[in-house]
């Protein structure tokens, strides 16, 4: 049996619970200080002050790392990526900086369908290896788990593909993936005006994608212009029937009523948000869905930010997520996410670890058994370089992150 002790880290944050953290809840982070952590097979058996700890075990029987001046939290998860696609649009990137707007680029034929064509020519092996490096950055960010959409293929063989790759990488790599079919994420210009059509045939793959258990959640760009409020409703009705969870890209540019949707279908997650309105807040709140907020993507669009403040304040579950993908944001960095809520959106640190740790891993309906440091969850831990969770946002941008730790072993 692998058995290990965190021992003495200056601050043990646990974020404990096996629910959502919502408004003003998300405060609560649980620090023990000078806190150890007790280990075995994976699993956290122990969470205690390192006083009480030494006293229970032997520590001659474990191996040590001491966090001394260190500390500890739950690993992050990214609980929104488009992590596996092909090609590049830094092209595009610079159309945007010359003051194009992603939609205009998306109507005059770049956009998702440029990465689709890259992405239908990109082969498993190719995705495996660049899908490896990817997530071996994200884990040198501290991400322990991470959600992947496919969405880049639009068709049965590439969607597949897709999801294939994350499968591969989720048994062969420490980061865990949970893997999401995003069939429905545009509309190629052959399918314009045939939208009902392409949801119709989006359902015939998903049940494709069912049989062979590839996929978790579906999801859907529901957008102006993209699929409607209706053609949602019944993509996500099918996914459900089928088993799936649910987690739709909601009112991002348009207010078009995405977050009453995911609350009327009872969907884990509703994602961007920036356009929500008050009532579909209140909705997601009382329904429990969670607000999956993607800074870094309104940064790189330079969009205002989601109304986090309102959001909290209704009493919603707030995760915080990068949106890594080829087009509207290209950067896993958990670092700028969290620059950009705190001195942008205003989040509290401590809202801002709930959103990284507890509420992500309920975004992806994995409240029981990671997102937190306490018995019987999975050791899924990072140690800073520094005492405090306050150099987070204070060491703006720059990664802070020394140890990581994946189900008890180190992989950092
Ligand atoms: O979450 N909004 C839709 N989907 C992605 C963008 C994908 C792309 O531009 O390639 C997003 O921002
Ligand atoms: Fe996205």
């Amino acid at each position: 049996m692998k058995k290990l002790i965190i021992k003495n880290a200056s601050e043990l944050v646990t974020c404990r619970g096996k629910a959502p953290k919502k408004g003003s809840d998300m405060s609560n982070i649980g620090i023990i200080y000078n806190g150890s952590v007790v280990i075995e097979d994976g699993i956290i058996v122990d969470v205690d002050e390192a006083v009480n700890i030494s006293s229970r075990y032997d520590e001659s029987e474990y191996e040590v790392i001491d966090a001394s001046e260190k500390a500890v939290l739950p690993g992050f998860i990214d609980s929104h990526t488009h992590l596996i696609f092909g090609g590049y649009r830094a092209d595009e990137f610079s159309w945007r900086l010359r003051g194009d707007t992603y939609m205009s680029i998306m109507e005059r034929g770049g956009g998702i369908t440029s990465s689709v064509r890259a992405t239908r020519s990109t082969v498993l092996e190719e995705f495996v290896e660049t899908g490896r490096k990817r997530l071996d950055k994200m884990m040198a960010f501290g991400v322990t788990t991470v959600e992947g959409k496919s969405g880049y293929g639009l068709d049965e063989e590439t969607e597949i593909r897709q999801l294939e790759a994350m499968r591969i990488l989720n048994e062969s790599h420490p980061v865990d993936i949970a893997a999401t079919f995003l069939g429905p994420h545009s509309v190629l210009p052959e399918w314009k005006g045939k939208e009902d059509e392409f949801i119709d045939y989006m359902i015939e793959v998903m049940k494709k994608v069912r049989e062979r258990n590839l996929a978790e959640f579906a999801d859907i760009f529901c957008e102006k212009n993209v699929f409607s409020i209706e053609q949602s409703r019944r993509f996500l009705k099918s996914a459900k029937e089928m088993g799936l969870k649910l987690k739709i890209h909601a009112d991002e540019i348009v207010r078009l009523g995405g977050a009453e949707l995911a609350a009327e279908l009872g969907a884990v997650s509703a994602d961007h948000l920036l356009q929500a309105s008050d009532e579909g807040i209140r909705m997601m709140a009382e329904k429990d869905v969670v607000a999956t907020l993607l800074p870094a993507t309104a940064f790189c669009l330079k969009e205002d930010y989601a109304r986090v403040r309102d959001i909290i304040d209704s009493g919603c579950a707030v995760a915080l997520a990068t949106d890594f993908n080829p087009g509207s944001c290209f950067t896993n960095s958990i670092p700028l996410v969290i620059a950009l809520a705190a001195i942008q959106m205003r989040m509290s640190v401590e809202e801002i670890i709930t959103a990284l740790t507890i509420n992500a891993a309920s975004a992806l309906s994995r409240q029981d058994s990671i997102g937190s440091i306490e018995a019987g969850k999975k050791a899924d831990i990072i140690i800073l370089e520094f005492p405090s969770i306050h150099f987070l946002p204070y060491h703006a941008g720059v990664n802070i992150v020394e140890t990581v730790i994946k189900n008890g072993v180190v992989v950092k």
